[in-house]
């Protein structure tokens, strides 16, 4: 049950409070680990954090209402398991398998069971598509689930055993590395990259990772030596000072983007597992290079199994002199990081977003300009940059730029790390040089009967078996990792119809056109299916979708309509075949609607109903 009873909440929080203090920034840890604590954050909880952190309820309350992994003031049982909701998950039975859970345990999903004990819902993708159906239970992973696993479950819950103490077996996450290049294949010696950095000088290095041509693995490709210039010369061209929220001070900021929620990727969950010290590696060269002492690794709310894995590497490299202060015996390379975990929220992995979730707001994208390299966490200028970036950085700092310039294409160096999942008989982790074609990484996976990919997640493209030979670059697709595969038994309709939902669910509300328009295009499409659809809504999602992609004011909403329009576009007969002859018919049925109005008003004579239009 809830533990809201005020006396009892006071002693639970009174720890919390200890480890976080009073600093306002923490408002979305400490409400994290309320929501873990207590499996609810109610009305004394947000009123006992506001006090305690002398910032306004309002202000805890939004935080508590953004994000998805918060119950805001709904009570969750004490197991709250969460079925991953990806088209991969679904592919592998996961709606049929929740159905059975519930059935089981006699409960409607998302809401609490009579006896407090559980609550069960779906999710966006949790990143374990290549071991799915996954979930989460109580923030800890599940994967390959099946009927006898989910029969273990109920029995464990029914007999209240807590979930520290279920079968280690059930939270089994495997790496499923399964082929390596430059990137993953080589052993590497914890400080080298630092060493290397120090050797050659931070200018220097600097301009081994502009050599290099390294762009950002987060999708969108920006040169990663310019964006580190950037923010080292909104400090030094302005005599060293900055105007920041706290004051006038030079610093700088240096983030790794773990947020991962794009659908189909889960490759920076294998760097973060198997490879943390090149990624930390990295971190702290780029710190080197723009003058940071501050660095913070924002991990999705899906990740949070890694956390103490995590912490125990940040220890071991503050131990070995490669976090803290003088690194490497150097007087005044000063460099630290802190692990900040999201709360289940798509959007925080836009990277002014994910600045306002390190501030503890709620994760609302911010107008640009300013950027985030001049005007980032708190106001000091910023460096955000991708998991895999900072890995390749530190190969770079120490094989130097010429070295993974020459791998790749001229305009896409290096190498790209795919998750890849779907239908094929290896599911799992690829890394490839760019320039490397849709048909070979098929062929080597087993995705012999392959219809359609989808490249880059729901926010990417829909690649038909027309273009196989299209290639993984950032002149042709760009990806920031994912690889979803559908074979010809597929109905890429319902691939489309899911991502709908997935951005209608994800979008932050903030601005008309995203907000209005993922929701309009998830009734389309649900009316479609429903066998509903004309060739109006056909030409209505096509318009709304380029209304999306110009009005909107971030990259979700932008990207938002890339299934629909993708689909419409090269697979025309998945919407065709499930038309209505109609020229139109309303998505919403606005004579049903006005039904209130007229039981009110006492009528239902024929005036009172609108006429269907011959
Ligand atoms: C809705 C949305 C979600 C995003 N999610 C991620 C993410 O999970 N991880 C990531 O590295 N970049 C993500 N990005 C891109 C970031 O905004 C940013 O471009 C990236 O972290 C920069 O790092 P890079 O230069 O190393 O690619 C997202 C962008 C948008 C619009
Ligand atoms: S485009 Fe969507 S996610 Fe981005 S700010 Fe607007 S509503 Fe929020």
């Amino acid at each position: 049950m809830p533990l809201c009873d005020t006396p009892k909440l006071t002693q639970l929080l009174a720890p919390i409070f200890e480890k976080h203090g009073r600093d306002p920034t923490k408002v979305l840890q400490i409400l994290r680990e309320v929501q873990e604590t207590t499996h609810c954050i109610c009305n004394d909880a947000i009123d006992q954090i506001a006090a305690h952190l002398d910032i306004p309820r309002v202000r805890v309350e939004g935080v508590a209402g953004f994000y998805s992994f918060l119950s805001g003031g709904r009570a969750c049982g004490e197991y709250r398991l969460m079925f991953s909701d990806n088209i991969t998950d679904r592919m592998l039975g996961k709606q049929e398998l929740m159905e059975y859970f519930c059935k089981k345990m006699w409960i409607e999903p998302g809401k609490l069971s009579e006896d407090g004990l559980l609550t069960v819902d779906s999710t966006s993708c949790t990143g374990m598509c290549d071991q799915g159906p996954a979930a989460l239970i109580n923030g800890r992973p599940l994967t390959n689930l099946d009927e006898n696993c989910l029969d273990l479950i109920c029995e464990l819950i029914r007999s209240h055993k807590p979930v520290a103490e279920w079968p280690a077996m059930l939270f089994e996450v495997q790496d499923n590395i399964l082929r390596k290049d430059a990137l993953l294949g080589e052993a590497f010696e914890p400080g080298a990259a630092i060493r290397a950095t120090l050797k050659r000088g931070a200018r220097e290095t600097w301009a081994e990772m502009d050599k290099s041509n390294l762009r950002g693995r987060g999708g969108a490709g920006f040169k990663t030596a310019s964006k580190w210039s950037f923010c080292h010369a909104a400090v030094s061209e302005d005599e060293g000072h900055v105007v920041c929220d706290i004051g006038e001070r030079s610093e700088r900021v240096m983030v790794c983007n773990a947020d991962e929620g794009e659908p189909g990727t889960f490759k920076d969950r294998v760097l973060l597992n198997s490879y943390a010290d090149l990624v930390f590696e990295g971190m702290t060269v780029g710190a080197k290079v723009v003058g940071a002492r501050r660095g913070f690794l924002y991990l999705r709310g899906e990740y949070r199994y890694l956390l103490e894995q995590l912490e125990g590497v940040l220890q071991r490299r503050r131990e070995q002199g490669l976090l803290g202060t003088n690194i490497c015996g150097e007087a005044g390379y000063d460099f630290d990081i802190e692990i900040h975990l999201g709360a289940g929220a798509y959007i925080c992995g836009e990277e002014s977003a994910l600045i306002e979730s390190l501030e503890g707001k709620r994760g609302r994208p911010r107008n640009r300009p300013p950027f985030p390299v001049t005007h980032g966490y708190l106001g000091y200028p910023t460096v955000v940059d991708n998991v895999e970036t900072f890995a390749c950085a530190a190969k770079i700092a120490l094989h130097g730029g010429e070295w993974f310039a020459a791998m790749g294409t001229p305009q896409s160096a290096g190498t790209k790390v795919l998750s890849i999942s779907g239908d094929c008989e290896r599911r799992g982790i690829y890394e490839y040089p760019f320039g490397t074609t849709i048909r070979q990484i098929l062929q080597d996976c087993g995705a012999e009967d392959a219809y359609a990919v989808q490249v880059s997640g729901p926010s990417g493209t829909t690649i038909s078996w027309k273009e196989f030979d299209r290639k993984i670059a950032f002149e042709d697709l760009g990806t920031a990792g994912a690889f979803m595969i559908f074979n010809r038994s597929r109905d890429l309709f319902q691939m489309a119809r899911n991502f709908s939902h997935f951005f209608a669910h994800e979008s932050c509300g903030f601005c008309t056109p995203c907000r209005v328009g993922t929701t309009l295009m998830k009734r389309i499409m649900d009316k479609v299916n429903g066998g509903h659809g004309t060739a109006a809504d056909l030409e209505e999602m096509k318009n709304l979708g380029q209304l999306m992609k110009s009005m909107s004011h971030c990259g979700l909403g932008t990207s938002a309509a890339n299934p629909v329009l993708d689909t419409l576009n090269k697979f025309p007969d998945i919407y065709e075949r499930r038309l209505k002859a109609l020229a139109f018919e309303p998505a919403f049925d606005l004579d049903g609607a006005l039904a209130v109005a007229r039981r009110i008003t006492g009528r239902d004579d024929s005036e009172a109903h609108l006429r269907a239009e011959s």
